[in-house]
């Protein structure tokens, strides 16, 4: 889906798509440097369902071999996520036992969520964390989180498009966008 077929829907572009996969190139590049000599196959870890478009571009950007696996998660109850409890709803399939690990994602937006997760999987005995995310919101952040791969820092507005969506919609959207207010009845 193209922002230009929705744009009564949208208010501006904040990410074009080229925009978006130049930077997922540049990014792949460096992994590919940093991660020059692994015994094992590096392991990325995306978080559904908003990281699967940038999951699915950077793993093919990427010219080192890895492995894919995916963790659903959710915040405890309605709006408690500023609590940072987090609920598995899928767990990984794949043993962290002594593996380096790279957590892709969307979006860090408070940081409670990846600040969650990045303790979590550090428990398993993995040799290495880090996290790649396309995008970060610095006026959002509630707690820090080191990411060692940021794509682009964008304003704290309702953006959708490239996995973030509203409704479960827009996902599928190429760029990033902010939503019209007289869509969510802003
Ligand atoms: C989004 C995003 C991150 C999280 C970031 O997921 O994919 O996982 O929120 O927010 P935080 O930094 O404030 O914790 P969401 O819970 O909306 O689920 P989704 O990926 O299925 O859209």
């Amino acid at each position: 889906m193209d922002a230009a077929a929705i744009s009564n829907e949208l208010t501006s572009v904040v990410l074009t798509e080229d925009q978006l996969q130049t930077r997922i190139r540049e990014i792949a590049a460096e992994i590919d440097e940093d991660y020059a000599d692994l015994d094992k196959p590096l392991l990325l870890v995306g978080v559904l369902k908003g990281a699967v478009m940038v999951m699915a571009d950077l793993a093919r950007a990427i010219s080192i071999p890895v492995q894919i696996d995916f963790m659903a998660v959710s915040s405890y109850g309605s709006g408690t996520k500023s609590s940072g409890v987090v609920r598995i709803i899928k767990d990984l399939d794949i043993d962290l036992t002594g593996r380096n690990v790279l957590i892709v994602e969307d979006i860090l937006d408070s940081g409670l969520t990846l600040s969650w997760l990045i303790k979590n999987l550090k428990s398993r005995g993995s040799s290495s964390i880090e996290v790649m995310t396309m995008m970060r919101k610095p006026d959002a952040i509630k707690v820090e989180v080191h990411a060692r791969y940021c794509g682009f820092d964008i304003p704290n507005e309702f953006v959708v498009g490239f996995g973030l969506d509203y409704a479960e919609q827009y996902r599928n959207l190429r760029e990033v966008a902010v939503l019209a207010p007289h869509v969510y009845g802003g």
